[in-house]
């Protein structure tokens, strides 16, 4: 089974980079699951149903989130009933929304879990416990990814070792920025601590220069816009053994506009 991973998508940029690049190389590579992070889909922040929909029309089955997971009030109108996209598992009980979905890829269950880090990036319950209890819950499914959101390096790579063989992926994201380490652990686990950012690609994080600089220079609040002009894509496709569900290759698949 192929994986086809998409790091955190920006805004209308990131959005058509994306829907042109899966179109493009989609029939080239035949990925049988495409997964993306999509909590800055719309304008930088968050997702409406009108992008998560755009996403879907590309080809994204399935979407996970992050710290900006609430910055667009629409998903609330549409992240209880559809399935295909996941928040952060670790939020409270009670919060809208799932921190996991299953999906059939075939005959097999492809169980897809986000789950957001702490260190300098939220206060929320242990992502390391939140994961754990949602494997006990499905202790029959081999087919496991997880997307987890977060800042620090040594959190992430404390999550892939805490998984490994646990789970078929761990799959870092927030930072937008690829890491040069994508692997195989040894229990047959991929991993990457970052799989970047689809969006433009002269902006910084992909947001447009001039309010981050000014923000960063003067320490007074200034508006971030989505940056325009070329873009990058992000990704990295990931092969799973149908039957163990343990990963065979993970290679980073980076497009850039020259
Ligand atoms: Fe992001
Ligand atoms: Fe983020």
């Amino acid at each position: 089974m192929k994986i086809w991973f998409i790091g955190d998508i920006v805004g209308q940029p990131g959005r058509e980079y994306a829907g042109e690049i899966i179109r493009k190389y989609a029939p080239l590579y035949q990925p049988d699951l495409i997964v993306a992070n999509g909590e800055n889909a719309s304008h930088g922040r968050g997702i409406t149903s009108k992008s998560a929909e755009e996403l879907y029309d590309a080809g994204v089955e399935l979407i996970t989130l992050g710290n900006h997971t609430w910055d667009q009030k629409d998903l609330l109108n549409f992240i209880d009933h559809d399935q295909r996209i996941v928040r952060p598992a670790n939020y409270p009980l009670g919060t809208p929304g799932r921190g996991y979905t299953i999906c059939k890829v075939g005959q097999i269950s492809v169980l897809l879990i986000n789950a957001m880090g702490r260190a300098f990036i939220s206060e929320l319950d242990s992502p390391f416990r939140a994961i754990d209890e949602i494997l006990l819950e499905h202790p029959s499914i081999h087919h496991v990814l997880v997307d987890f959101h977060a800042e620090a390096t040594s959190e992430k790579l404390a999550m892939g070792w805490y998984l490994d063989g646990r789970v078929s992926a761990v799959v870092g994201t927030h930072t937008h920025v690829p890491t040069n380490d994508a692997r195989i652990l040894p229990q047959g686990t991929a991993y990457i601590t970052d799989l970047g950012m689809t969006g433009p690609r002269d902006g910084i994080l992909g947001m447009d220069r001039t309010g981050v600089l000014e923000r960063m220079l003067t320490h007074r609040p200034a508006r971030f816009e989505v940056a325009a002009g070329r873009r990058q894509f992000c990704s990295v496709f990931i092969e799973l053994d149908d039957h163990s569900g343990k990963a065979c290759s993970i290679e980073p698949f980076l497009q850039y506009e020259e």
